[in-house]
């Protein structure tokens, strides 16, 4: 934290201080490090190599984090809404968080060249640390409705972590959410998909596909077909970011094992391959 500065500093700066320059003095810390906590924000880097391209990886790795919170944030604020029936505010938020997840996959650039020598320089240092232990990549996922009860396994000895899981593990998903929006606005969604265990993963049914069908073929005008389109352009976006993940691991290690134990790229290739919200994917063949 900043200090006080000390008196005849301050005295200076207020004697040179004109009015068409922003303020010098602050009795305490800054407003603006009051309010960001960059001070905290950029102390937060413990490379655990000597090597100097650890440090983009390690602040990569954080900067995705810092969007993986926001995104998570604008999608429990989405879910709400549609709680709500309030899809302006749905749609105002799924569109924020379209322009969140390209800056999230925009920061794929400065990993996605390195070479297996240079990932090799601190890999080591990484111990068995993978993003795969990312707890607020599992929200993320889980509010897709991609649940899974074992996910909650590696954080139990985190507390305040495994308990925000655990609830975002209960509670629905943003697509329950859309399918119960348009049950109430007289889609035909089975009670079996309205009243599913939300701790389970979402599985795709026929009389979903048909609902979204039905929407499609109808005016292009009508707000869930925008709803519709909202929720694509976030699937395809995850889909992105999955596959830049995937691609830029190809690049830096191949088909070794990763570092969490799992096979690796065969791995993620799989993960990849998942259908965010599938009916909105299957039922344009049918359109
Ligand atoms: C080029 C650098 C990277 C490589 C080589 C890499 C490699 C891997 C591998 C092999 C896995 C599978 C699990 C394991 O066995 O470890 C994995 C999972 C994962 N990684 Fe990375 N990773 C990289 C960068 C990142 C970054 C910057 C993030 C951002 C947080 C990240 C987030 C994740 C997540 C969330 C998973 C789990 C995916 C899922 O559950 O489907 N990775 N990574």
């Amino acid at each position: 934290m900043s200090q006080h500065p000390p008196a005849s500093e301050a005295a200076q700066a207020a004697s040179t201080h004109d009015a068409d320059t922003p303020n010098l003095d602050f009795a305490g810390t800054t407003p603006y490090e009051d309010y960001v906590q960059a001070d905290v924000l950029t102390h937060l880097q413990h490379p655990l190599s000597d090597d100097p391209g650890e440090m983009v990886f390690l602040v990569t790795t954080q900067v995705m984090e810092l969007w993986f919170t926001v995104i998570v944030h604008e999608w429990q604020t989405a879910a709400g809404a549609l709680r709500r029936d309030d899809l302006p505010v749905a749609m105002a938020a799924l569109k924020r968080s379209t322009y969140e997840l390209q800056s999230l996959n925009a920061s794929w650039q400065p990993l996605a060249h390195l070479t297996p020598v240079q990932f090799n320089s601190y890999r080591g240092a990484l111990g068995e640390g993978s993003g795969f232990q990312s707890a607020m990549y599992r929200r993320l996922e889980f509010l897709l409705g991609e649940k899974s009860a074992s996910m909650l396994v590696p954080h139990r000895g985190a507390p305040r972590v495994h308990a925000e899981l655990e609830k975002a593990l209960h509670e629905p998903s943003l697509y329950d959410e859309v399918l119960r929006f348009l049950a109430r606005r007289g889609h035909a969604v089975p009670a079996a998909v309205l009243d599913r265990d939300a701790t389970l993963r979402y599985e795709p049914d026929p009389a979903v596909e048909e609902v979204w069908q039905r929407i499609y073929a109808g005016s292009q005008e009508d707000e869930l077909v925008r709803l519709g389109e909202a929720l694509t352009e976030v699937a395809e976006l995850v889909w992105r970011w999955r596959n830049d993940h995937l691609v830029a691991t190809r690049r830096a290690m191949g088909a070794k094992t990763g570092t969490g134990g799992s096979p690796g790229v065969s791995w993620l290739e799989k993960r990849a391959r998942h259908n965010v919200f599938p009916e909105l994917w299957t039922a344009r063949s049918h359109v």
